[in-house]
């Protein structure tokens, strides 16, 4: 039989580890790939490693169903970090028959002399290796024939597509409320999501009186009322339609949160954060950037990583096609709070109560005769979200 240990930290455990659990499996024709999450470890830094069960449970669920993968708890159940060879000398004591291997990243490789007994570990197992984003191929090379040499033993390289995929970043992207869904297996996603990790603004709750202190500096008074009427709104039509309370709380103290901005103001924190591409529309109007400067100040500063939430806040001036349930309420809320006076706001408020497409296109129409009144650029994306509905 041939085996290799997945070792890592998988935290999370994302399509980049499974890529190369895969790669290897049948590159190498394989029996068996073991995933080994570490121990947890020791003392300070502990506060960034998710506990030592629930990465065991989410890679579980990563392999769930998957034949040829398994996973061992063995690092995880002595709580600790622990040496490699260590678990090399316990897996190679269970099945002393079994050829073993140990999948290692380019980076390992080129630092395994600093691994403790790394002679030992190399007399237990052959390493895999492969290449990981940012390393040269080249070093990667000499390093392999250096160590064969040495240590008198084969180590095979992997290759396999550099898929630039990073625990790092997935837990970054989470956390500015960024989409992970295509980086993770789709059970990974789930648990996620289940467990509220990697998030203040899913695992706690936010604290509102930092919203509200926020918000009272930063907008002027008539927007700061607007802003209490939005809230009021958006609670009535969500208890009426259904929907989250606390996400439709959060959403509506701050889907203007940015709106006081300066236009230079706007444009830059867009373009230094690539929030979106400044076209010739928004460079007239450089305003209707204040939704997506909001969803980003809500993730930076509140670290609110709710996509529902982050998408009500980003699309509440524009509109787009097939908005959430919150989307809408927050759009709608936006037109129609009790501080707004135009011409038909009460037949928006009405239907909204009954129909919120209705209103929402109703509010589209609205919006959109206001802005040709004006003379000003329409925003395709609110065109194409009024045609959506129409269509549908
Ligand atoms: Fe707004
Ligand atoms: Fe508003």
């Amino acid at each position: 039989m041939k085996k290799a240990i997945f070792g890592g930290t998988f935290d999370p455990i994302h399509n980049g580890h499974m890529n190369i659990a895969y790669e290897a499996l049948y590159k190498l024709k394989l029996d068996k790939i073991i995933f080994v999450p570490s121990g947890n470890p020791p003392h300070k830094d502990k506060r960034n490693v998710t506990d030592g069960r629930i990465r065991y449970d989410i890679v579980n669920a990563a392999i769930n169903g998957e034949k040829y993968f398994e996973i061992d708890d063995y690092e995880i159940v002595r709580d600790e970090a622990s040496y490699t060879y260590k678990t090399l000398e316990h897996f190679k004591k269970i099945e002393s028959n079994t050829d073993w291997y140990f999948i290692v990243g380019a980076d390992s490789l080129l630092e395994i002399e600093k691994w403790k007994n790394v002679k030992g570990l190399l007399k237990l197992c052959n390493l895999i290796v492969f290449n990981r984003p940012g390393y040269d191929i080249q070093d990667v090379k000499q390093q392999k024939k250096y160590i064969e040499k040495k240590y008198k033993t084969k180590i095979m390289f992997l290759n396999v597509p550099l898929v630039d995929i990073s625990s790092t970043n997935i837990k970054k992207k989470i956390l500015k409320g960024e989409n992970i869904k295509y980086l993770i297996p789709n059970e990974v996603f789930h648990k996620i999501l289940e467990l509220k990790l990697y998030s203040r603004g899913c695992g706690e709750m936010v604290n509102e009186t930092e919203i509200y202190q926020y918000i009272r500096g930063a907008l002027k008074p008539k927007r700061y009322t607007h802003t209490l009427g939005v809230l009021e709104t958006a609670e009535n039509l969500c208890e009426i339609h259904g929907c989250d309370k606390y996400k439709t709380r959060i959403a509506a103290l701050l889907h203007d949160c940015a709106k006081n901005m300066s236009n230079d103001e706007l444009i830059k924190i867009t373009k230094e954060n690539n929030l979106i591409e400044i076209d010739e529309v928004i460079e007239h109007s450089p305003m209707l950037l204040h939704g997506f400067v909001g969803a980003y100040i809500a993730g930076e500063k509140f670290n609110i990583t709710d996509v529902d939430i982050i998408n009500s806040i980003k699309y509440h001036t524009t509109g787009r096609p097939n908005m959430s349930i919150l989307e809408k309420i927050i759009y709608i809320s936006d037109g129609i709070e009790p501080s707004r006076k135009f011409e038909g706001v009460e037949d928006i408020r009405e239907v909204a109560i009954k129909d919120l497409d209705k209103a929402l296109l109703m509010m589209y129409n609205q919006t959109i005769k206001y802005i040709i009144s004006k003379n000003q650029l329409l925003y395709p994306k609110t065109i194409e979200a009024r045609n959506y509905l129409l269509i549908k």
